[in-house]
């Protein structure tokens, strides 16, 4: 099994090229209309065919009984940097939000990337992007200081990095 700890009904794989308008077609009802129209075109070129095409073999996509699309992660590693891998995009359905969705495909990329002997884990996300940010730190991620106009004007950018060293699993919260 590509996820072992997925919530039942779900089920994981790698996409392949008939998936891109199915990520598509998802993409401003899970991100709630961040940002209005420009946030709309923003994400939609954050994923052209080319990621479908190129690099399945280390994306995934989670889905309902075989049919929906439940959440993905649109990954690689990184032809620069061999100590690297990336996340450029990652989504989860929002009536799933909560349940270990998001942790358990960054979990099985994070094995992906060792197994490919990669040691840290990059992405980005917008600094508007509370929850992404919120959730990034909780999986052990380190945020960098905000970069305005960082993927261009207007495009500020907060940037994360993982060491697979020093990674562990987060202790429980306290109970409040
Ligand atoms: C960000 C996102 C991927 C999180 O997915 P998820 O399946 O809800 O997250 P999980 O249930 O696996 O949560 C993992 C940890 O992050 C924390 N977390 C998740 N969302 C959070 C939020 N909005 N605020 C604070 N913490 C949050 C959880 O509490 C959990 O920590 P814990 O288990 O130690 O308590 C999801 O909210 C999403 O798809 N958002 C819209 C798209 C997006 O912003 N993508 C990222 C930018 S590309």
């Amino acid at each position: 099994m590509l996820i072992e700890d997925l919530p039942a009904g779900l089920d994981a794989r790698h996409p392949a090229e008939a998936d891109h308008p199915r990520l598509l077609a998802v993409l401003d009802t899970w991100w709630g209309g961040l940002k209005g129209e420009a946030g709309s075109r923003e994400r939609a070129l954050l994923l052209p065919r080319l990621y479908l095409q190129h690099f399945t073999t280390t994306s995934l996509l989670v889905e309902r009984d075989g049919r929906e699309v439940a959440a993905f992660l649109i990954g690689f590693l990184s032809q620069t940097r061999p100590d690297t891998a990336y996340v450029h995009f990652v989504g989860v359905d929002p009536a799933l939000h909560g349940q270990g969705v998001g942790r358990a495909l960054y979990r099985a990329f994070f094995a992906l990337a060792r197994s490919r002997g990669r040691r840290y884990v990059e992405c980005v996300t917008s600094p508007e992007n509370t929850a992404s940010r919120a959730f990034h730190t909780r999986l052990g991620f380190t945020p960098h200081a905000p970069k305005a106009d960082y993927d261009g004007p207007g495009l500020g950018r907060v940037a994360f990095t993982l060491d697979l060293r020093a990674d562990r699993e987060p202790s429980p919260r306290p109970s409040p």
